[in-house]
């Protein structure tokens, strides 16, 4: 099916065109948020002598820890105070029927569904009580070359790589003051490529949806490239399916992919995977509709370690990042999801149904159904702000209809970046983690960075000026919006938004590439990717930026996290991970007193990393936990 690029004027489509000098004009006037003097392109001007910097600088810090500084060691650093340890690792068995990590071979298929996946992200700790839970965590890639030196020879090699994907649950127990993993807990469990999968919502049974293998269209197999996560207060995991079209392929190079599998960017080339040459679910010539059972959020009960994951197709079909829930004020629940691709979008979802405090049965089926939004951001003010609206995404409304290409809901949601193209949504600087602030109704995204802003239309052929909450073309160090609903109701239409903080170089850059007045030398980085509130309402930031210490980066040191007060803005360096990493992912001890962070991929491409056993050992994903010397809670 080919959606038209159809526009919706009843919005307002011309104001998200930004050219050069509208952004020139409006860092000038900038005051209370950008560093002065201001310098763009060939132009420098100066502003005035009130740097809200030097306010800024001048404070006493808000945190009780030392920043970090910037490094490039090959290990965790953290502040003056804290200590860390490894939890578990790429490998380390669940099961006592599972073999020990084998550095040499890296194990096997079987070994490697009884064991810790690749590439930990996303993850959350489920209390049971104050000294057990269940650990849930994504497992969102394969290392190629860290898991199968030799490269992919034969089937057993596809069996390992599924279970090396998909989501790993095992009881952790907190011993002497050390969390440990419960191996052959109740409640362990691998889900993987393969693992059998129930498909809920509007999209269920669709034409769309239906494969030989499975003619109804409601049950599919197994989750992959699981990102970031969400929870929801009637104690589900939300695994957030990302780049799941790298895995598809075609045998048959004349295959000619669909409009639609190319708006998704699946075709005949896969990532490296091969799982096409060995299960035809993946050759696209072959299976036709498999790439349209996956790009979902599943919702995974942890306490029920024979439960089938359910995919909720009414959140909409694109490359999730994380699924950050709110119970707005009303009851619905809102669902926040951003779509981590260049110039893609921003979506919202409400539940139809209200949220029972005291009917978790009830509100089990509350994904199921509901009305998908995505964001449109309107024109910024002087300040780097404005107002935004939630545009519906459904048939019939908004120009969604089978003229443009949509003939029902199933198919706006399945083709939901089509959807969202037709109603003119905002294009993203890749949305990354959302984030909510638990005492008061402001949500925040992570923008990593897009260096095709201003230069290239996004994959859907949506030109991407600069716009609101992406105001620089070619953007290297990413921003985090953030935005307030009206009414303070996490299900208004209306909101307003402004950037928290705008990712820059000071040391190198004037103007907009410096960054916003709340990074300096002491805490500068870039790619923020996973945002997470804590209970105290400080947001955590963790990066999957350019890690090089070279030139656009020098200074910055490896990926990292910051720990960021949302009232004052101040932003320190908390912790820095090891060679060519990414930190992902973080949960909490149910007595605070323990800060759960992933460590994933140190070492990819080849980098010299030996995290986390040193010496000549090879790198693997890591699940860290940091504690405070004097057993305080983390963070201060
Ligand atoms: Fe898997 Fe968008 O990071
Ligand atoms: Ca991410
Ligand atoms: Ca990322």
């Amino acid at each position: 099916m080919a959606a038209s690029h159809h526009v919706d004027h009843t919005g307002s489509p011309d104001s998200k065109k930004t050219d050069f000098s509208t952004l020139l004009k409006r860092a000038l006037s900038r005051r209370g948020f950008l560093k002065a003097p201001v310098a763009f392109g060939v132009s420098a001007f100066v502003l005035g002598t009130a740097s809200p910097q030097t306010a800024a600088t001048a404070k006493k810090p808000i945190f009780n820890f030392p920043g970090v500084g910037a490094t490039d060691a090959d290990t965790i650093t953290v502040p003056e105070g804290y200590d860390w340890y490894v939890m578990i690792s790429w490998g380390d068995p669940l099961f006592s029927h599972g073999l020990p990590f084998d550095p040499d071979t890296r194990g096997t298929g079987k070994s490697q569904e009884l064991s810790l996946g690749d590439n930990n992200d996303g993850m959350t700790l489920f209390p049971i009580s104050d000294k057990r839970g269940v650990f849930v965590v994504n497992n969102e890639y394969a290392n190629l070359d860290l898991l199968l030196p030799n490269g992919i020879q034969g089937a057993d090699d596809i069996r390992k790589l599924k279970a090396a994907h998909g989501v790993s649950l095992f009881e952790v127990q907190s011993i002497n003051g050390q969390w440990k993993v419960v191996v052959d807990g109740r409640l362990n469990r691998r889900i993987t490529a393969d693992t059998p999968m129930e498909i809920t919502g509007p999209a269920r049974g669709h034409a769309l949806m239906k494969t030989r293998n499975d003619p109804d269209g409601i049950s599919s197999l197994g989750t992959w490239n699981n990102c970031g996560n969400g929870q929801t207060p009637w104690g589900t995991y939300l695994t957030c399916e990302e780049n799941f079209n790298g895995y598809f392929g075609s045998a048959d190079p004349t295959n000619e992919p669909t409009a639609m599998q190319k708006r998704y960017g699946v075709g005949n080339e896969d990532r490296g995977y091969s799982w096409y040459q060995y299960d035809t679910r993946f050759d696209i010539s072959k299976t036709p509709n498999e790439e349209n059972r996956c790009g979902y959020i599943v919702e995974i009960d942890p306490l029920e370690p024979t439960s089938i994951p359910k995919k909720r197709t009414a959140l909409g079909r694109f490359k999730h990042e994380n699924a950050e829930v709110v119970i707005a004020a009303n009851g619905h629940v809102v669902v926040y999801s951003g779509d981590d691709e260049r110039g893609e979008y921003l979506y919202r979802f409400v539940s139809k149904n209200r949220y029972q405090p005291d009917n978790d049965a009830a509100n089990r089926e509350l994904l199921a159904e509901g009305t998908l939004y995505v964001a449109r951001f309107n024109e910024a003010d002087d300040n780097l702000s404005g107002r935004g609206e939630w545009v519906e995404l459904s048939h019939g409304k908004n120009g969604l209809t089978a003229e443009a290409g949509f003939s029902s809901q199933a198919e706006v949601l399945v083709f939901a970046r089509s959807a969202a193209t037709v109603v003119n949504a905002t294009t993203m600087d890749r949305p990354e983690w959302v984030a909510a602030h638990p005492k008061k109704a402001a949500v925040y995204c992570a923008l990593t960075n897009n260096k095709n802003r201003g230069k290239k239309p996004n994959r859907g052929g949506v030109e991407t000026p600069v716009n609101g909450p992406n105001p620089r073309v070619g953007n290297l160090y990413g921003q985090i919006v953030r935005w307030r609903p009206d009414q303070a109701d996490h299900s208004a239409k209306t909101f307003s938004w402004d950037l928290f903080v705008l990712a820059g170089n000071p040391t190198l850059h004037q103007g907009l590439n410096a960054g916003s007045n709340n990074i300096h030398p002491d805490n500068m980085f870039n790619g923020p990717d996973g945002i997470v509130f804590d209970e105290q309402g400080r947001l955590w930031i963790q990066t999957d930026g350019n890690y090089s210490n070279q030139r656009q980066f020098a200074g910055m040191g490896n990926n990292q996290m910051l720990l960021a007060d949302t009232q004052s803005g101040e932003i320190a360096r908390f912790l820095v991970g090891p060679v060519a990493c990414e930190i992902t992912g973080a949960t909490w001890s149910p007595d605070r007193r323990t800060l759960f962070i992933g460590v994933q991929h140190p070492g990819e491409k080849g980098a010299p990393s030996h995290f986390p056993d040193g010496g000549q050992s090879i790198p693997r994903s890591s699940i860290v936990a940091i504690t405070r010397k004097d057993n305080g809670i983390i963070g201060g």
